[in-house]
C-alpha cells in the first residue's frame, strides 16, 4: 500500500470542519472562540474538552489529549491513520485512489453507499428542477406557495416534485445507472416481473438527509388527500443508507443551530420543521412518521442537553408528548432535559405560523415552555372529573408521584403550592403525603436525579489544575512553550532561533517538537496546527502542542520576550525554584487527596532538599 501524499491528506482534512465531526460524538457548546464539551476520552463531569475551529484541533485540559480531526477519530474508534483519512474522505465524497487503501472486504460496501448517496443526490436535483422550472411542477409549486412557503425556504430544504408521469427511471437509465443499484436505492418499486417503476408519483418531495447533510431518502406528500385512499405521506423504504429509527429530519442543520440556542425542538411533522425554520427557528427536528425512537434519543443526547417537545395540544398530541418524555427518561435519565411547548388543541406548529406569523410563533415557544412536571399536572386531568372526590384523589396521587422525582426543593415547593392553591388543600398535608410516597417508591429524601454515580478522577483534576493555570508550569517550561509558539507562527522568530546552532530546548518534549517542526517546514511554507499534528505520532506530544496552542498570549511576537525566553531556557533552572515548584504541586496533590502523586512529589522534594543541603555545605566549606 502506497503512502498517501501529503496534499491528499491536507485536502481530505480541509474538506471537513473539526467541530462538525467531533460534534457527532460529543455534545459541544460555544464558549467564546472555542467549542467545549465533556471529554470522550476520560470520565468527567465538568467540560474540559475544547475544540478550536479556527485552528482545527481539539485539546482536553483534563487528560491532555489533543490533535486534529484524524487523531480524534483514531483515538475514539481505535483505528489507524489511513482508516481515519478514509472515513473523512468517504464522508466528503472524496475518492482516494485505490493504491492508498487496503482492499478490505468492507470496501465494496462503502463504495456502494457512496453510489447510493450519489443516486439520491441526482434524484433530489431532478425533482427540485421539475418543481422550480417546469410546467409539470407548477401545481406543486402553487400548492407550496399557498401553504406559505417562500422560494428561499423551498431551496433551503431542496423540496421537489415527482410528476405523475414517471421520469426517474428513464433519467437514471440514460445515465447508465446500474440496475442493482437502482433496485437497492428504494426509489423504485418492483413489479412481479422484476421491472422497476418510480416509487414517487405525483407527490411533493421532501429530501431526507443524514447528519452530514447527504440525501439518504425521500418522503413524498400528496397534493390533495381528499380524492384518494393513498397514504398522505410515502417514505423511502429502509436501505443500506437509510435507517428510519436513526434518522431525524433537518438534523444536519439543527444540530449546529442547537449549539447556539442550547436546545433542539422536536416537532411532529416535516412541514412543522420547515415552517418553524421559515419563522427563524432553525433548530427544529422531526422523527420519521409518528414514532420517536430510542436511537433518536441517543443521537439527540449527543447534540444537546435540552429537548423541547413541541406538538399539537390535542389528545393524540398530548399522548405523543407523554410517550416522548417517557422514552427520554428511560434512555437518558438526568442527561437530556425535556421541556414541553404544547400548542393549542388542533393546531400544529406549521398552522400556528401560518395563522399568527413568525414573531408570535417565536414568542409562543419562549413563553409557553414548561417543565415536564407542569405538563403532567395538566395531562393527568384529562378524562377526570375533579369535582368528584375519588377522581381528585387519584389525580393528586398521580401528580405527587411525578413531583416525587423532582430533586430541587424549591421546585417541589412550587408544585405543592400550585396544587394547594388550585384545590384548596393544605400544603403541609401534601408534603407529608409526598414523603410517604417517596418512601413507598424507595426514593430517599434529597436524593439526586438517577444519574450515574460520579467517578472522580483525582489524577485528572490535578492535571486540569496544573494545566489550566499556566503559572503551575515552572518558568522554564512556560518559556519553552511561549518560544515554540512564536517560532511556529512567526517566520522571523524561527529564523532568529535557528540561527544559533547550539540552541536546544531544556526539556526533551519541546526539543522533539522543535525537530519535528523543522521537518514540517521543509514540506510546508505556512504553519497550520492541524497540518502539523499529522507529524506528531506520540499523544503526549500532541497534548503538549495543544497546550502551546491554547496559550493566552499576544499574537505578535515581541523580540524582547523571545530573547528573555531563550535566556531562561539556556540557563539552568535554579534549585530554589524547583523546590518551590515541587512544594506547590505537593500542596495541591494533598488537597486533592491524590496520595500516589503526593508520595511521588515528596520523594522528589526530599531529593531536591538534599541537593540544596549539599550545595550549602559545599559553600560553607
Ligand atoms: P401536512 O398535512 O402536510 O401539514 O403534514 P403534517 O406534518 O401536519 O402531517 P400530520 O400531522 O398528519 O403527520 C405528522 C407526520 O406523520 C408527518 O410529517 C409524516 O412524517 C407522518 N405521516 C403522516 N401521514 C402519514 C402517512 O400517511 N404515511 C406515513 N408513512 N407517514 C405519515
Ligand atoms: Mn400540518
Amino acid at each position: 500500500m502506497a503512502k498517501i501524499p501529503r496534499e491528499v491528506i491536507d485536502e481530505v482534512r480541509n474538506s471537513v470542519d473539526i467541530g462538525d465531526v467531533i460534534g457527532r460524538y460529543v455534545q459541544l457548546h460555544q464558549a467564546g472562540k472555542n467549542l467545549t464539551g465533556l471529554c470522550p476520552f476520560h470520565e468527567e463531569r465538568t467540560p474540559s474538552f475544547s475544540v478550536n475551529e479556527e485552528k482545527q484541533f481539539f485539546y482536553c485540559f483534563g487528560c491532555g489529549r489533543g490533535g486534529n480531526v484524524f487523531q480524534f477519530l483514531m483515538e475514539l474508534k481505535h483505528i489507524d491513520f489511513v482508516e481515519a483519512v478514509k472515513e473523512i474522505a468517504d464522508d466528503s465524497n472524496i475518492s482516494l485512489p485505490e493504491q492508498y487503501i487496503n482492499t478490505q472486504p468492507k470496501q465494496p460496501v462503502n463504495n456502494e453507499n457512496r453510489q447510493l448517496f450519489d443516486l439520491h443526490d441526482k434524484a433530489a436535483k431532478l425533482y427540485h428542477h421539475i418543481l422550480m422550472n417546469t410546467p409539470a411542477g407548477e401545481p406543486a409549486l402553487r400548492y407550496l406557495k399557498k401553504r406559505g412557503m417562500s422560494e428561499e425556504l423551498i431551496n433551503q430544504f431542496g423540496l421537489g416534485y415527482a410528476p405523475a408521469q414517471r421520469i426517474l427511471k428513464p433519467y437514471m437509465e440514460k445515465q447508465k445507472t446500474d440496475y442493482q443499484l437502482m433496485r437497492k436505492s428504494g426509489l423504485f418499486s418492483e413489479d412481479q416481473e422484476g421491472q422497476l417503476r418510480d416509487r414517487f408519483v405525483d407527490r411533493v418531495i421532501y429530501p431526507i438527509k443524514n447528519g452530514q447533510g447527504q440525501v439518504i431518502a425521500f418522503s413524498g406528500r400528496l397534493l390533495d388527500t381528499t380524492q384518494t385512499d393513498l397514504p398522505k405521506y410515502l417514505n423511502s423504504p429502509e436501505t443500506p443508507i437509510f435507517n428510519k429509527r436513526r434518522t431525524l429530519f433537518n438534523y444536519d442543520v439543527a444540530r449546529k443551530a442547537a449549539r447556539k440556542d442550547g436546545k433542539l425542538y422536536l416537532f411532529e411533522g416535516f412541514m412543522d420543521v420547515i415552517s418553524a425554520f421559515g419563522a427563524g427557528v432553525t433548530n427544529g427536528i422531526a422523527s420519521m412518521g409518528t414514532s420517536f425512537t430510542e436511537e433518536q434519543v441517543t443521537i439527540i443526547g449527543r447534540t444537546t442537553n435540552q429537548l423541547d417537545i413541541c406538538y399539537d395540544g390535542d389528545e393524540p398530541g398530548q399522548n405523543a408528548i407523554d410517550r416522548a418524555i417517557s422514552l427520554v427518561n428511560d434512555h437518558r435519565p438526568g442527561q437530556l432535559q425535556v421541556r414541553v411547548v404544547q400548542l393549542p388543541a388542533g393546531v400544529d406548529p406549521d398552522e400556528y405560523v401560518q395563522q399568527n406569523g413568525a414573531e408570535k410563533f417565536r414568542e409562543y415557544l419562549a413563553n409557553q415552555e414548561e417543565s415536564t412536571v407542569d405538563f403532567y399536572l395538566r395531562f393527568f386531568k384529562n378524562g377526570k372529573n375533579l369535582a368528584n372526590q375519588n377522581e381528585l384523589i387519584s389525580y393528586l396521587d398521580q401528580a405527587l408521584k411525578v413531583i416525587a422525582r423532582v430533586t430541587s426543593p424549591l421546585e417541589v415547593d412550587m408544585y405543592l403550592q400550585k396544587l394547594a392553591t388550585e384545590y384548596q388543600l393544605d400544603k403541609q398535608t401534601l408534603r407529608n403525603q409526598l414523603g410517604q410516597l417517596k418512601q413507598q417508591l424507595g426514593i430517599r429524601p434529597r436524593q439526586s436525579a438517577p444519574v450515574a454515580p460520579p467517578t472522580v478522577d483525582y489524577q485528572n483534576i490535578a492535571t486540569v489544575a496544573a494545566q489550566q493555570t499556566t503559572q503551575r508550569l515552572n518558568r522554564t517550561e512556560l518559556a519553552e512553550q511561549i518560544l515554540l509558539r512564536y517560532m511556529l507562527y512567526d517566520r522571523e522568530v524561527w529564523m532568529h532561533v535557528t540561527a544559533d546552532d547550539e540552541f536546544h530546548f531544556a526539556h526533551e518534549k519541546y526539543q522533539t517538537l522543535y525537530l519535528l517542526a523543522a521537518s514540517y517546514f521543509t514540506e510546508h511554507s505556512d504553519y497550520s496546527a492541524a497540518d502539523f499534528l499529522d507529524y506528531l505520532t506520540d499523544d503526549r506530544l500532541r497534548g503538549t502542542l495543544g497546550q502551546i496552542e491554547q496559550l493566552n498570549i499576544a499574537a505578535e511576537a515581541d523580540m524582547q520576550v523571545v530573547d528573555d525566553c531563550i535566556n531562561l531556557i539556556t540557563q539552568q533552572t535554579p534549585l530554589s525554584e524547583k523546590i518551590a515548584d515541587t512544594r506547590a504541586q505537593l500542596k495541591e496533590a494533598n488537597s486533592l487527596n491524590n496520595t500516589e502523586l503526593a508520595t511521588q512529589l515528596t520523594i522528589e522534594l526530599v531529593k531536591l532538599l538534599k541537593q540544596q543541603q549539599q550545595l550549602k555545605t559545599e559553600e560553607t566549606n
